[in-house]
């Protein structure tokens, strides 16, 4: 089977990785469009050098920009791509424009799109981010989701149950690969940095935090004020440029708790992470690494499309409040009882297997001819949608086979659930399209 992959960006690498080593392990023909929105070493190449990934065949070298002009450059370099290639599906990972693009372009050649991390929703119209994945979500026919509540989302958007797959996050499956890898490497320069006490890994890069100077100064002020933490910080080139542009570089870079640093590679990161008390950050990324490292989080934003990570207890958002960043790190710092609480959250995004259980249903559905996009051949039929209470004991498939039904969602009490095939809903409300 030949599967296109399009990225652009760092997380867009690394959370491909496990999937890419996936198809090359079966021998399928891959075909991989790096789009260039990332094009700095430490941004691109030093990833695809240490995950061992294969170049990329095409790079589309958009560059940064303006979102329209950067998508649509995408999408014409994309596309040619795909009228040549013609692959069986096309994968595109997470909320990025690259994602954007991809499933636009591919959806409307008819070529099915596989969308990694699917689902995810901050309810934030104004990020760049959520328009890219409802977008995308639009245009895709197969929904890997990280967790039952992405799974949940599409389905109240109409998204077909059947088109769903509960898969965990690749992050996983990268996460713990590579921290293995990592401890066994002799990373020589890196160790004066891992040697310190209560580190703090901070990371920001999200357009609502870096582009507004208020918001930026309100944690750099934190930053200032927690002294008690060794403040590392990775830079991504964005805010290198804004903190640079409003003026706050040198009078951060002056702090002497604070590491200013390159973006680190992944392997270097990871141990980072691993060897950190805190981490304060606005990638998305991020904050699930630190659910599965068992790291307290405090997200640097009013939402989150990750919301597993708060109600299990692992991730508090703080916003930019410089009172609230303080307090709350100082606790997590102090309170030893506060911080085990946070480091025992239970991780919502799977066991590290999501690359493998990927390609399996990629596998099966290409193989039971179910994933070419085709015009439907039966005559249209008629639906209404009910909500029904049950009180036998029976099963979404058995439901749906008796009563010639999709269900969309049940309700058991107060909780939504994800009407998986084996699902018991007796005593649950559902809701269901029946057919005429
Ligand atoms: C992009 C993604 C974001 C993702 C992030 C991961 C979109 C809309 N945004 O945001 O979802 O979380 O990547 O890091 O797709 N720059 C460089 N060198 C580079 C890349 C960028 O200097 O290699 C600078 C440029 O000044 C550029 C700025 O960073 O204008 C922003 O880059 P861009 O790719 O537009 O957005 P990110 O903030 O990286
Ligand atoms: N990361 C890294 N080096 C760094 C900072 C981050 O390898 O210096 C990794 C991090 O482990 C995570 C990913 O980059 O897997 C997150 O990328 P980013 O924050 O840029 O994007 P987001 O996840 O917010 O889309």
């Amino acid at each position: 089977m030949k599967i296109a992959i399009v990225l652009g960006t760092r997380p867009e690498i690394i959370k491909m990785a496990s999937i890419i080593d996936e198809i090359r392990l079966r021998e399928h023909e891959l075909i991989l469009i790096h789009t260039g929105q990332h094009y700095d070493h430490e941004m691109s190449d030093q990833f695809f050098e240490e995950l061992e990934l294969p170049s990329s065949n095409y790079n589309i070298g958009v560059g940064s920009g303006f979102h329209g002009t950067q998508t649509g450059k995408m999408m014409e370099g994309i596309e040619k791509v795909l009228i040549d290639e013609k692959p069986a599906i096309l994968l595109v990972q997470g909320d990025t424009n690259a994602v954007l693009a991809g499933a636009l372009v591919a959806s409307k050649l008819h070529i099915p799109v596989g969308h990694v991390e699917a689902g995810l929703r901050s309810f934030d119209e104004t990020m760049p981010e959520e328009i890219n994945r409802k977008a995308a979500d639009v245009c895709s026919k197969l929904y890997f989701v990280p967790t039952e509540k992405s799974a949940i989302n599409l389905s109240l958007e109409g998204i077909a149950r059947k088109k769903i797959f509960i898969t965990g996050n690749t992050i996983v499956d990268a996460c713990f690969r590579n921290l293995k890898i990592a401890k066994k490497r002799n990373l020589r320069e890196f160790k004066e940095l891992l040697n310190l006490n209560n580190i703090l890994t901070l990371t920001m890069h999200r357009a609502e935090n870096v582009d507004n100077k208020e918001r930026l100064k309100n944690v750099i002020d934190a930053i200032a004020k927690l002294k008690e933490f060794n403040v590392v910080f990775p830079i991504h080139p964005r805010t290198k440029k804004t903190l640079m542009n409003f003026d706050l570089y040198d009078a951060l870079d002056d702090l002497d708790h604070v590491y200013l640093i390159k973006p680190l590679g992944y392997l270097e990161f990871l141990l980072l992470l691993s060897k950190s008390s805190l981490i304060l950050t606005d990638s998305g990324g991020l904050q699930e690494e630190a659910i599965t490292l068992n790291i307290p989080a405090l997200t640097l934003r009013y939402n989150t499309e990750r919301p597993e990570t708060v109600t299990a207890g692992g991730n508090i958002l703080v916003g930019s409040d410089k009172e609230e960043i303080v307090e709350t790190a100082n606790l997590i710092l102090n309170d030893k009882k506060f911080s085990n609480k946070m480091k025992s959250a239970k991780n919502p995004y799977g066991d590290g297997s999501s690359g493998e259980q990927i390609l399996n249903i990629i596998e099966n559905t290409y193989h039971n001819n179910m994933l070419a996009i085709k015009s439907p051949d039966t005559i249209m039929q008629s639906f209404t949608t009910e909500i029904k209470m049950i009180d036998e004991d029976i099963t979404v498939s058995e439901f749906e086979n008796k009563n010639n039904s999709l269900i969309k969602v049940a309700y058991d009490n107060d909780y939504m659930k994800f009407p998986f095939d084996d699902l018991n809903i007796k005593g649950m409300y559902i809701l269901f399209d029946k057919l005429s």
